[in-house]
């Protein structure tokens, strides 16, 4: 078997799917929220027997490779090598899978693997003393150090370059990793990161794609160096921690956003498993999108400044696009999370965390602040809620938020519902309608799962069908007419040696139908199937018996008697021959 074959064999893509998708089962099929767009109800499923996904709304589809090299923005030769390593399966040392660009990347990679591994042994050694000095005055245990991986870039400038250089990274590979930079003149390379702690970053299969390196001195600029953008690493769409934080995210169905490093460091030791921080960016869709792949819900705590508010504020925009159910944690004692957590313990932070209020009470609080407590301070303050509550798709949700909000703004519910519906005639739908799923008649449908669910009834059915000719009246008639030669030529059908056969759209047919199949175990394939070939067998002798008795009606309109008594003698038989 080829290899790639043998490792979609090997590996179960519910099971791949599941650790980026939250699916639930819905016969042979699991659906769930489609990662590749943003919807409210789920079009994305994933079929187990014939092991592909597909989405009724955006139509992206294809095997499990397909969905690791979208999902996670690799090459086909990276998606291989990933579900090698992680189901165990060892991958042939053959390199004509990849493509130079594929390479460079595999160069990278390796590029960052070692530099992690330079930084923790630069931490442990007698240069990174300083590194350890600040370490343990922010009150970062052994455990921690270990488990965020963090290290100490040496002053040099050399301690990288010289050993990429050592190690035979080209030149090219060099630059396109970020980690070293060309001197002027052109002499060669020097390390972008000097004297500082540094954090890896890595992606969401746990690849290490990126660093940043804290400063150790507080007049230092600036505090925090970050990679740049590379071939591996796209800075909006990563997010801190997201790797180790998705199976908490997951069991406690909500994500802790927070605005630093340190801040998930420390929330996350504190057992908060489900915290996360964008990598000194304002957060994008993309991260959004991809937290909401684990949970809808997310509390967001940033720093009690005016910075932190104000990207929480604008935060909170782009988490109501996607849909996500926001509440808003500020710490009212000036601490950051890290520094809460120290300080008053991790039970204490939990509390405040599961005690974290909706952030349209958080916002409203701000505006009434800003517009003070008069009448038309309250009408002020509402203007400013209304397009964050109109971004809510959710009728219901929103209508529900209009009421707690006149509430908590003591405004009466009347101006408030009429405020709404005036904004409510303006706003359009977001996004384009999803078009309706392809559909393929029941008949149709049924024959086909039968014929690839049970091999043994194959020949039987298809010969049968030929001999009627009626699949030529199919919707689906295509991929009945390749069936028909695969079966002519005595050739495996199966889901797989149909889909290969098939053109796009073709393919979308087959999807459709394959992905209806209701599919009770117990159903007997053999007995469905009968089912259709008399339905179609009655309805091809009737089709037959009309036409005979147009030709009947004709024959006695022309005066042509004989033929219409040889007519009439030929329907005679056809009723008493097939009783109906
Ligand atoms: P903070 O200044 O709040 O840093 O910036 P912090 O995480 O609390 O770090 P400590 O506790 O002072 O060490 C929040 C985040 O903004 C980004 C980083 O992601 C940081 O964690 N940032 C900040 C940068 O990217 N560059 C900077 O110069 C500063
Ligand atoms: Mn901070």
């Amino acid at each position: 078997m080829d290899f790639v074959e043998h490792l979609k064999a090997s590996v179960d893509i519910v099971k791949v799917i599941g650790e980026y998708v939250r699916l639930k089962r819905s016969g042979p099929r699991w659906m769930g929220l489609c990662p590749f767009h943003t919807e409210k109800t789920g079009s994305f499923s994933v079929h187990a027997t014939h092991q592909f996904y597909y989405c009724f709304g955006c139509q992206a589809k294809g095997d499990v490779i397909k969905f690791v090299m979208e999902i996670e923005r690799l090459s086909f030769y990276e998606a291989l090598k990933l579900l090698a390593e992680r189901h165990g399966i060892p991958l042939p040392k053959r390199s004509d899978y990849s493509d130079p660009e594929t390479k460079l990347r595999a160069g990278i990679f390796e590029m960052h693997e070692l530099a992690a591994r330079m930084f923790r042994n630069a931490l442990a050694s007698s240069a990174g003393a300083d590194a350890r000095g600040y370490i343990s005055k922010r009150g970062l245990a052994a455990a921690e150090i270990e488990e965020f991986g963090l290290g100490f870039a040496e002053r040099s400038g050399q301690f990288l370059a010289r050993r990429f250089q050592q190690d035979g990274f080209t030149a090219e590979q060099m630059e396109a990793s970020g980690l070293v930079l060309k001197r002027q003149d052109g002499s060669g390379f020097y390390d972008r990161f000097r004297g500082r702690l540094m954090f890896p970053i890595q992606n969401e299969s746990g690849k290490i794609i990126a660093f940043a390196g804290r400063a150790l001195a507080a007049e230092e600029e600036p505090k925090y160096l970050n990679s740049p953008e590379t071939s591996i690493y796209r800075k909006s769409t990563v997010l801190y921690n997201l790797h180790r934080a998705k199976e908490g995210i997951r069991k406690n169905d909500r994500a802790v956003l927070v605005e630093g490093y340190m801040d998930v460091i420390g929330v996350y030791s504190a057992g908060i498993r489900e915290v996360v921080a964008s990598c000194g960016t304002a957060l994008t869709s993309a991260q959004v999108r991809s937290l909401k792949r684990h949970s809808g819900n997310i509390v967001v705590n940033f720093d009690p400044d005016a910075a932190g508010a104000n990207a929480a504020e604008r935060s909170i925009q782009i988490l109501l696009d996607e849909d996500l159910r926001i509440r808003i944690l500020e710490l009212e004692t000036g601490l950051d999370p890290d520094e809460y957590v120290k300080q008053r313990g991790a039970e204490e932070y939990r509390k405040r965390l599961d005690a974290a209020g909706s952030y349209f009470h958080w916002l409203a609080d701000r505006a009434r602040s800003r517009h003070g407590a008069t009448v038309e301070g309250q009408m002020a303050a509402l203007k400013e809620l209304l397009p964050a509550i109109h971004r809510m798709s959710d009728k219901i949700e929103r209508a529900a938020v209009a009421e707690d909000v006149a509430h908590y703004l003591a405004i009466d519910r009347g101006i408030v519902l009429d405020q709404f519906r005036k904004a409510a005639l303006d706003r359009r739908e977001r996004g384009a309608p999803e078009p309706a799923p392809t559909s393929v008649p029941p008949m149709e449908k049924i024959l086909l799962n039968c014929i690839l669910r049970s091999p043994e009834i194959q020949t039987g059915v298809l010969a049968r069908l030929q001999a009627l000719g009626a699949a030529e009246r199919f919707a689906t008639r295509a991929v009945f007419a390749v069936l028909l030669q695969l079966s002519e030529s005595g050739q495996k059908i199966g889901f797989s040696e149909l889909d290969a056969r098939l053109s796009e759209e073709e393919r979308t047919l087959l999807l459709a139908a394959v992905l209806a199949d209701e599919g009770s175990e117990g159903t007997d394939c053999r007995k469905q199937a009968e089912w259709c070939l008399e339905k179609l067998e009655s309805a091809g002798r009737e089709a037959l018996r009309a036409e005979v008795r147009t030709r009947l009606r004709e024959a006695e309109r022309a005066g042509d008697f004989a033929e219409a008594l040889r007519l009439a003698g030929e329907l005679n038989r056809m009723d008493s021959g097939a009783p109906r």
